[in-house]
C-alpha cells in the first residue's frame, strides 16, 4: 500500500494536497471495517412490528396541533413542554423561512420519539439500547435553531401530508439509518406492512402503512450513479460511471412523491471513475493502476450533477405527480482514536456550538452538495411540479459525537472479555433512537412549508 508520504511526493498544487490528507485517512480504513459500516442490514422478513396499533387521526393537520398531539403520543411518564408551545407561536408570526442549520443542541426532558426496543425495524448494529449501552444521556437532547423552533415530530402531520403517497430513501447506509428512524417514529402510531424485499442483505425494501396508504421504500445505491462496489470477489476499489444514474432507483422515479437522497461515505473510498463512453477519467487512491489521481470531490460533484439532471430530464415530459427531492448533506463521523480500540468515539454529550467548527472534509463535501442542489433548483424551475432542497444536517450531526453506536454495534461488547479488549467501533452511523431522528423532524418541517406554499 502506498503511504501518505509517497502520495504527497507528486503534488499538483498545494490546494490539492490539503484536500488529499483527510480522505487518504479514510482510504486506509481496513476493508473489513468498511464492509461492516457501509453494508445494509440483515433483518427478519416478518413480522416487523410488535407495537400496539393506534391509528393516528389524519385530520389534525394545522401546525398548532403538533405540540399537543405529539405529547399525547409520548410515553405517559413524559409531560408536554410549555417551551415548545411558546416557540411555535413565535414561528407562526415570523414568516421568513427557518434556517434549521443554525442552532445548537439543548437538554430535552421529553426524550425519544419511540421505544427502540419495540420498534422491530432497527438494524441490530444501531440498536444501542438493546446492545447494552447504559449511558442514556444522549437520548435527552433536542435541536434548537437560533431564530425559530423545530417542533417535535408529529406523526399525524406526516401521515396527513403523505396519504396515498410514496417516499423513497435512496443511497447508502445513512439513507437506511434515516429510513429506519422514520419507520420507528411512524410505527409508534400506525403499523406498517413489509410489502417487498429484494437483494442481498435486503438492499431494497418497501413498506405500506395501510392506515394512510403511505408507501416507504429504501433503495441501496451508494453512488446514486451507476457503479460496481468493491468486494472480496470483484475489484478491490469501487468503479463509478459518473455519467449515468443507477437504474435500480431511476426506473421507479415516476412512482415517487418524495425522495431523500443520502450519499457521501462511499465516495471516500478507493475508486476508478469513468465518464463519456466509459473512458477513464481518473481515480482516487488507486496505487498500481496507472490512472491519474483526481481525488473524490470532483467525482462526487459529477455524480450529483448527473443524478439531478436525470431527475429533471425524466420528469420534464412524462409525470403528473408532484415530486419533492431532498439531498441529505454529509453526516460527519467522530473517530477520536483507533477504530478498534475501546472508546473510539467516547463522548457522552453533544458539542457546544463554540467547541466544534464545521471544517475540512466535512465542510467541503457539504459545500459541494449544497452547491449542486442550488444548481439543480435553477434548472428544475422549468420542470413543473418538481421541488429540490438540501436537507442540511451536517452541522446538526457534527455536534453529536455522543450519538454513535461505538462499541455497541456489537451486543454487550464488554460483557465477556471485559474493558480493554479490541473491538470494532462504529462512529459513523447513529443509534436509534438518536440524533438522526432530528433529520426527520427537519424534513417534516420543510415538507410542511412546501405544503403551505402550494401543495407538496
Ligand atoms: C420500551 O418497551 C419495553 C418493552 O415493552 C419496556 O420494558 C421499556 O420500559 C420501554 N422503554 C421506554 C423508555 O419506555
Ligand atoms: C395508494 O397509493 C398509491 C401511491 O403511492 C396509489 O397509486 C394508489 O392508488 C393508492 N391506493 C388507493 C386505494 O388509494
Ligand atoms: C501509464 O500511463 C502512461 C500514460 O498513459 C503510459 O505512457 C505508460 O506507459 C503507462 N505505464 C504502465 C506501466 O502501463
Amino acid at each position: 500500500m502506498v503511504s501518505i508520504t509517497n502520495l504527497l511526493k507528486e503534488p499538483r498544487h498545494s490546494q490539492f494536497i490539503k484536500k488529499l490528507i483527510p480522505w487518504t485517512i479514510y482510504a486506509l480504513l481496513p476493508i473489513a471495517l468498511f464492509r461492516l459500516y457501509f453494508h445494509p442490514v440483515h433483518l427478519p422478513d416478518s413480522p416487523i412490528h410488535r407495537t400496539p396499533q393506534i391509528i393516528a387521526s389524519s385530520s389534525s393537520s394545522s401546525s398548532s396541533s403538533s405540540s399537543s398531539s405529539s405529547s399525547s403520543l409520548s410515553p405517559p411518564h413524559f409531560s408536554p413542554s410549555s417551551v415548545h408551545e411558546e416557540e411555535e407561536e413565535v414561528n407562526a408570526i415570523n414568516e421568513t423561512p427557518c434556517d434549521y442549520t443554525d442552532g445548537q443542541w439543548v437538554p430535552d426532558k421529553l426524550g425519544p420519539l419511540y421505544n427502540g426496543s419495540t420498534c422491530g425495524t432497527i438494524k441490530d448494529a444501531q440498536n444501542c439500547l438493546a446492545h447494552g449501552r447504559s449511558d442514556l444521556g444522549y437520548l435527552y437532547w433536542r435541536w434548537k435553531p437560533h431564530k425559530c423552533s423545530l417542533p417535535r415530530f408529529d406523526p399525524s402531520k406526516f401521515f396527513h401530508l403523505m396519504t396515498n403517497k410514496h417516499i423513497a430513501f435512496i443511497g447508502d447506509s445513512m439513507a437506511r439509518n434515516q429510513l429506519e428512524s422514520l419507520l420507528c417514529i411512524l410505527a409508534s402510531v400506525s403499523t406498517p406492512e413489509l410489502v417487498y424485499t429484494s437483494g442481498e442483505d435486503n438492499k431494497f425494501r418497501r413498506w405500506n402503512f395501510p392506515s394512510h396508504n403511505l408507501t416507504v421504500s429504501v433503495y441501496w445505491s451508494p453512488f446514486l450513479v451507476d457503479g460496481i462496489e468493491k468486494s472480496n470477489a470483484g475489484p478491490n476499489h469501487n468503479e463509478l460511471f459518473l455519467h449515468r444514474v443507477n437504474e435500480k432507483w431511476a426506473v421507479d422515479l415516476d412512482g415517487f412523491n418524495l425522495v431523500v437522497f443520502s450519499i457521501g461515505h462511499w465516495y471516500l473510498h478507493p475508486a476508478v471513475y469513468y465518464e463519456g463512453d466509459d473512458s477513464i477519467m481518473g481515480c482516487h487512491y488507486c496505487p498500481g493502476l496507472n490512472h491519474t489521481e483526481i481525488g473524490f470531490y470532483d467525482a462526487l460533484r459529477k455524480g450529483l450533477r448527473t443524478t439531478f439532471e436525470a431527475v429533471i430530464d425524466r420528469r420534464g415530459s412524462s409525470s403528473s405527480n408532484e415530486l419533492g427531492i431532498f439531498l441529505a448533506t454529509f453526516s460527519p463521523s467522530h473517530f477520536e482514536g483507533e477504530w478498534d480500540k475501546a472508546g473510539a468515539c467516547p463522548k457522552t454529550k453533544p458539542y457546544k456550538e463554540s467547541e466544534k467548527k464545521l471544517e475540512g472534509m466535512d465542510a467541503e463535501i457539504r459545500a459541494i452538495e449544497v452547491e449542486e442542489v442550488e444548481e439543480a433548483k435553477g434548472r428544475a424551475k422549468q420542470s413543473g411540479g418538481l421541488r429540490i432542497a438540501a436537507l442540511d444536517v451536517t452541522k446538526v450531526s457534527l455536534l453529536r459525537p455522543d450519538g454513535h453506536p461505538g462499541p455497541y454495534m456489537h451486543p454487550f461488547p464488554y460483557g465477556n472479555g471485559g474493558v480493554g479488549e479490541r473491538v470494532q467501533n462504529d462512529c459513523v452511523h447513529w443509534c436509534l433512537p438518536g440524533p438522526v431522528d432530528t433529520w426527520n423532524e427537519i424534513l417534516l418541517q420543510i415538507m410542511n412549508s412546501w405544503e403551505q406554499q402550494s401543495g407538496l
